[in-house]
């Protein structure tokens, strides 16, 4: 299937779940991803990029001075996340806008972020290569991913389950993220365990081309 189809599909599925998405995840949210976004977003500064923004779950994490310009490929996640935004009185730009082929100028964040992004576009590898070209030269890319597991038995699970993530929520549990945001071309400056073995994982590169 061509890329165009496959972005389009998963709109849609993100489309069809927009007004559920916050129950299916309620569990782990508290469990786990509260603190994961707690961790990674409070300190940030400067003009920020949320990219797959979904119902706007990082919100309440930002610092409230942050200028936070967010998008997404799903205009009923959008949605959402412009009532969390408001409820928040969080000040955020807003774009309907495929992560693939952003339609912003080089150059232009201080910090690029996005959580269970990569696991669900069509085309990672694009969509790194387009987050590092927006990216200010000194700026960092802050990613949360849930990714391949290395032990044997785990990626056997996420190999038989991923049909079904896929098929029903948009995502894929068995992507190799790692090597994908490093064909990109962006060195990883830190990558750190978060939860489940090695499956949740943060990414962290400090600097657009010259991280070690
Ligand atoms: C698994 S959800 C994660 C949402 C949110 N970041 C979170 O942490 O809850 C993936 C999000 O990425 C969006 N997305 C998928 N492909 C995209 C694309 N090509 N461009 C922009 N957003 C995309 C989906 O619409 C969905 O809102």
């Amino acid at each position: 299937m061509s890329k165009s189809k496959n972005t389009a599909n998963v709109r849609r599925k993100y489309d069809r779940i927009a007004n559920y998405y916050d129950f299916f995840e309620n569990e782990v949210e508290k469990r786990l991803f509260r603190k994961f976004r707690r961790g990674m977003l409070g300190s940030l500064s400067g003009k920020i990029l949320e990219i797959g923004v979904g119902t706007g779950k990082n919100f309440p994490y930002y610092n409230k001075k942050a200028k936070v310009t967010a998008i997404d490929i799903s205009p009923n996640m959008l949605e959402r996340a412009k009532i969390r935004a408001k409820d928040l009185g969080l000040e955020v730009r807003f774009y309907l806008m495929d992560a693939q082929n952003l339609d912003f100028p080089d150059n232009q964040f201080d910090h690029i972020v996005a959580t269970f992004l990569l696991c669900s576009v069509p085309d990672p590898v694009e969509t790194v290569k387009e987050m590092k070209r927006v990216l200010k030269y000194d700026g960092r890319i802050l990613l949360i991913e849930h990714v391949l597991s290395k032990n044997k038995l785990i990626a056997l699970l996420e190999h038989i389950h991923n049909p079904f993530t896929r098929a029903f929520f948009g995502f894929n549990i068995n992507r190799d993220t790692k090597s994908n945001i490093r064909k990109a071309g962006v060195k990883i400056q830190k990558d750190e365990n978060l939860a489940f073995f090695d499956v949740f994982r943060k990414f962290t590169c400090a600097e657009n081309r010259n991280c070690s």
